[in-house]
């Protein structure tokens, strides 16, 4: 089986900072750190880590669609060295007019624990028609294809090319940036939909339960929705069952909140992996708490290295 994640590509360079600065304010961070970035990226790195150190019955194949710059340039090559061969990236696409990466400059406060994310993309996106070639290429029924929820038109037609031409392909979608309009049609399409709380929130929802059982009358598709809501943890339906599952955010005894960014994404990348490795042998309730668990581990550390261990 192959999963298929398609969404932006990123560099990004972090400041750890004291506080988030004022406008006009001359400030000195205390740490810089660059690292290939982006969401599906994020979920790539983490899940590819969880598959190598779990016993999984199932054989699973990774493989990104991004938008790159030129094949020869600094950061393509960075990027391909940081993920082959554990993530394929033959179906790439590479803009060979551009040698500038898609950039986030990232503010990390140690006083709140946010990250204030400002990018920089020139690459021109993804079409259908090149879309239309990769999934030709890949041309497998036995597929499960992870959108970020990006460029919404574009998606939506490649879902349903998809439903069309590969009817049995699983079909993934993140809906996590408020002010992108779309992401509802996209929620629609897909078999597994991944809210964040910044889209609920900005959708008018309260909580991760009222999102979940509201957004369940508007998804004619999906068997499973799932919605984070930070420290309170996540939430989970299964559509068939009306199954509604809290689960608390992880924590252990030293907790403390190191680096938030990518939480989400390596939260997508536990229930990704319980939905494709764990299948029947985890419930709903299990899967959930796998993914916090995953989630909790990469927001107490720096960056993404060792989440394996989120299956010990
Ligand atoms: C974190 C992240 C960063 C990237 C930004 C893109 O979720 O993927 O790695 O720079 O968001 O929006």
């Amino acid at each position: 089986m192959s999963l298929v994640a398609i969404g932006a590509c990123y560099l990004d360079t972090i400041l750890t900072t004291p506080h988030y600065p004022g406008e006009d304010e001359k400030l000195r961070a205390s740490n810089i750190c660059r690292r290939r970035g982006g969401n599906c990226p994020n979920t790539l790195e983490v899940l590819q880590q969880l598959v190598a150190h779990g016993s999984s019955p199932a054989e699973l194949s990774l493989n990104l669609v991004a938008v790159l710059p030129a094949r020869s340039s600094a950061a393509s090559q960075q990027i391909q060295a940081a993920f082959e061969p554990h993530v394929r990236m033959d179906h790439c696409i590479y803009r060979d007019e551009l040698t500038e990466p898609a950039s986030s400059y990232i503010f990390k406060s140690q006083a709140s624990g946010s990250r204030t994310i400002v990018n920089y993309n020139e690459l021109p996106e993804m079409n259908v028609d090149e879309f239309v070639k990769i999934a030709e290429a890949l041309g497998s029924n036995d597929s499960w294809f992870h959108f970020e929820g990006r460029i919404p038109e574009v998606t939506l037609s490649c879902i349903h090319y998809l439903r069309e031409q590969f009817p049995a392909v699983k079909i993934s979608v993140e809906v996590e940036k408020p002010e992108r309009p779309g992401l509802q049609q996209l929620a629609k399409e897909a078999d597994v939909v991944f809210y964040s709380k910044v889209w609920a929130q900005g959708n008018g929802y309260h909580s991760a339960e009222q999102c979940i059982r509201e957004q369940s009358s508007l998804t004619g598709k999906a068997s499973l929705l799932c919605c984070t809501w930070g420290e309170y943890g996540a939430v989970a339906l299964e559509t068939a069952t009306k199954e509604l599952i809290h689960q608390p955010a992880y924590t252990a005894a030293d907790f403390k909140i190191v680096d938030t960014i990518g939480a989400g994404d390596s939260f997508n990348a536990g229930m990704l992996y319980a939905l494709l490795c764990r299948k029947d042998e985890w419930d709903l309730s299990q899967k959930l708490e796998f993914a916090n668990r995953v989630a909790g581990l990469k927001v107490s550390q720096e960056g993404f290295a060792g989440l394996g261990r989120a299956l010990d």
